[in-house]
């Protein structure tokens, strides 16, 4: 049983999904979800070996092409795999990211650069080839751009550090900027504040840590991909209609801590 499970087998059926960062965590999770609710999807990602598990493991309509977001040219190659292959693009969620933990002295500049192009300029140059295919769509399209509660509460670099809560504000920034600039254009774009979730993103951390952390939250749980699969799939239903320029936090209380 999951979260998303009660969303009805054909709630995406005709409907197509690009989800980067799919190799892995929530990005894997939401292709799965999305899958199983009869959509076709698209798993994006850097890591082709991740890619080559994640499709000997799904069934459906599914697609993988590597993409490294950091890099424009390899976004563009991933939109020409969709045109290619894809009727049309009716759904993206950008979950593609690295997450860093440094303290301030061993932030470079280079460690802002990177950061900062894979996590704020991949997502915004992604949703920008998105939002080129579904302004021509006659259905329009949905965006959802995964930031984080640490967008809110900063990162002290301990499994966070600066330059990626930045980049996850600068996230919730863009979506409000797109939100104003495609008004009236039937393409609906939202952000999703994942908090704590236990995905391969948090391998490195000490089990310890991660209890100190789920006891510290108000639902004393951390998060589960499949929780943030079912929130993504809300944002992208036509249950959602309404829901336009939002950061949902599905974060088991964290941002009111
Ligand atoms: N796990 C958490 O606690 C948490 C909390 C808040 C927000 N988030 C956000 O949720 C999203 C998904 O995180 P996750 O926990 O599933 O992590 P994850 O590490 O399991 O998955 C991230 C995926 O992104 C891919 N990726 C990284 N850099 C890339 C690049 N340059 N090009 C293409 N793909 C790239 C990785 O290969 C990986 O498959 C991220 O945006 C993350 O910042 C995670």
């Amino acid at each position: 049983m999951t979260n998303y499970s009660t969303f009805a087998s054909d709630a995406f059926s005709g409907r197509s999904v690009l989800v980067t960062g799919a190799a892995s965590g929530m990005g894997l999770e939401t292709a799965r979800a999305f899958l199983s609710k009869g959509a076709e999807v698209v798993l994006a990602d850097r890591d082709a070996d991740g890619l080559q598990r994640a499709r000997g493991e799904l069934s459906g309509k599914v697609h993988t092409v590597t993409v490294d977001v950091g890099q424009p040219d390899s976004i563009e190659k991933m939109f020409e795999y969709c045109d290619s292959n894809l009727a049309r693009l009716d759904n993206l969620v950008c979950c593609a990211a690295v997450i860093t933990a440094k303290k301030i002295p061993d932030q470079d500049w280079a460690h802002w650069e990177r950061v900062m192009s894979i996590n704020l300029l991949g997502t915004f140059f992604t949703a920008k080839g998105a939002i080129s295919r579904m302004l021509t769509n006659e259905n329009g399209g949905n965006i959802v751009c995964v930031a984080s509660d640490v967008a809110y509460h900063g990162g002290g670099g301990l499994i966070a550090d600066t330059a990626y809560a930045a980049s996850k504000a600068g996230t919730l920034s863009m979506v409000k900027s797109i939100g104003r600039e495609l008004a009236g254009k039937n393409v609906r774009i939202n952000a999703l504040n994942p908090g704590p979730t236990d995905s391969p993103m948090h391998s490195h951390i000490d089990p310890a840590l991660k209890e100190r952390i789920a006891a510290n939250l108000p639902m004393r749980r951390m998060g589960r991909p499949d929780d943030m699969a079912a929130a993504i799939m809300f944002l992208c239903s036509e249950a959602a209609e309404f829901v336009y320029g939002s950061a949902l936090d599905v974060d088991g209380g964290s941002s009111f801590r």
